[in-house]
């Protein structure tokens, strides 16, 4: 597996672990997998909703818990980090101006398109700022407004993109039609992603690198997507069973003890279709029922909290702390896959091997003679 660079950022192994919220990936797991050679991302999204007063100011208790964990994370690796900041929620800006202040590797902005960027961030110069812009994207006709809109306002065009399909966990960018729709394919969208950013590489004189997520599990998964031109993946599923991730057991234990019809498709407040593991919450959730509950704070600029049937904040920290009657857990398609917790060092091992065996076994095909020969 070669080295991935985003510019002048060099990454010992292609593989980004996606940030998930509420509370899923923080400086645990992010460290975990930034020591094994990948970049961590510490997922900003509620973040605060782990600080003990969150409710008395919850944009304060998101700072707070933002810089808290970039600095934990730091002292466990020197390796690469990142932070996901979904710009749905009321204070993205907040949190960009704080990853860029403390100088995280990278940004992922996910759940909307960056285009008005923050004024600090202008000021300076994108030239001048140390930290990666990835923006996250289900199709190549969003990449295709966002380099325009960059190009044309910024002169400056995004680092990479993260390009995610139908298969991902968490919200998806995607109709509920189109989750089904067996011609809406990762592969096809990362081919058209990498010819969308073709003129701009070639008119800025900078690599703009295409990120693969959405049902990326093993490393022939990971071979099979560089076959379409994608550099790097980003995998969230794959990362949740392992000992470092910071969610409590249960949460990791409902993905070991899920099977493939558990993984169900519902409705968030967000306001897009979400992927999650079936259980009671989510039967009651299916049925129509109520969960009512105070908004001390409206954390989602779209939230239209006095009508909403449930609080996506809230019943994703939930699970994130084990309460499963009381919330789900966002996984991939396939979470069903995980059999037992691993540590993120054996993840990678297994990524590496199965890549590099797909590799030697694409380039050296056993012909009919030789495998009959071996019989
Ligand atoms: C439990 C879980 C929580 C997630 N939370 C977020 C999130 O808060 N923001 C976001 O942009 N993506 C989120 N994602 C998506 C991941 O960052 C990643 O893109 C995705 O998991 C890739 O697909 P995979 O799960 O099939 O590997 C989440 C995914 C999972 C599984």
């Amino acid at each position: 597996m070669n080295e991935f660079k985003i510019g002048d950022l060099k990454i010992k192994y292609p593989i980004i672990q996606g940030g998930m919220g509420v509370a899923i990936s923080l400086s645990g797991l992010a460290s975990a997998v930034a020591n094994q050679g990948g970049i961590g991302v510490i997922s900003a999204v509620g973040i605060g909703m782990t600080e003990p007063d969150y409710l008395k100011n919850f944009k304060e208790a998101n700072k707070t818990a933002l810089k808290k964990e970039i600095s934990k994370a730091r002292c466990l690796t020197d390796g690469v980090l990142g932070v996901n900041i979904m710009l749905a929620v009321t204070d993205a800006e907040d949190l960009i101006n704080i990853a860029i202040e403390e100088n995280i590797d990278v940004v992922f902005l996910g759940a909307g398109l960056p285009l008005k960027m923050p004024d600090k961030i202008l000021e300076k110069g994108f030239e001048n700022i140390k930290t990666k812009f990835i923006p996250k994207v289900s199709s190549a006709k969003a990449i295709r407004v966002i380099l325009k809109y960059w190009a044309e306002k910024y002169k400056y065009v995004p680092d990479a993109f993260a390009v995610e399909g139908p298969l991902a966990g968490g919200h998806l960018g995607f109709k509920k039609s189109d989750l089904v729709n067996p011609d809406i394919k990762l592969s096809t969208i990362i081919r058209e992603s990498v010819q969308e950013v073709q003129p701009y590489i070639e008119y800025f004189g900078k690599d703009i690198p295409i990120i693969a997520a959405g049902g990326i599990y093993t490393g022939k998964d990971i071979y099979e997507i560089f076959q379409s031109g994608a550099k790097a993946v980003k995998m969230g599923t794959r990362f949740v069973t392992t000992y470092e991730c910071d969610a409590a057991l249960e949460f990791k234990e409902s993905y070991i003890n899920s099977k493939k019809e558990d993984i169900t498709i519902i409705d968030s407040p967000v306001g897009l279709p979400g992927r999650v593991i079936k259980n009671e919450f989510v039967n009651q959730i299916n049925r129509g029922e109520e969960k009512p509950f105070k908004c001390s704070w409206q954390c989602l600029k779209t939230c239209n909290f006095r009508n909403v049937q449930y609080c996506i904040a809230k019943t994703l920290f939930n699970s994130a702390n084990g309460k499963m009657h009381d919330g789900f857990a966002f996984a991939g398609s396939n979470a069903y896959k995980a059999t037992k917790l691993q540590s993120v060092k054996e993840i990678f091992d297994e990524l590496i091997a199965e890549f590099e065996l797909t590799k030697l076994a694409a380039l050296y095909p056993v012909t009919n003679e030789l495998a009959i020969a071996s019989a």
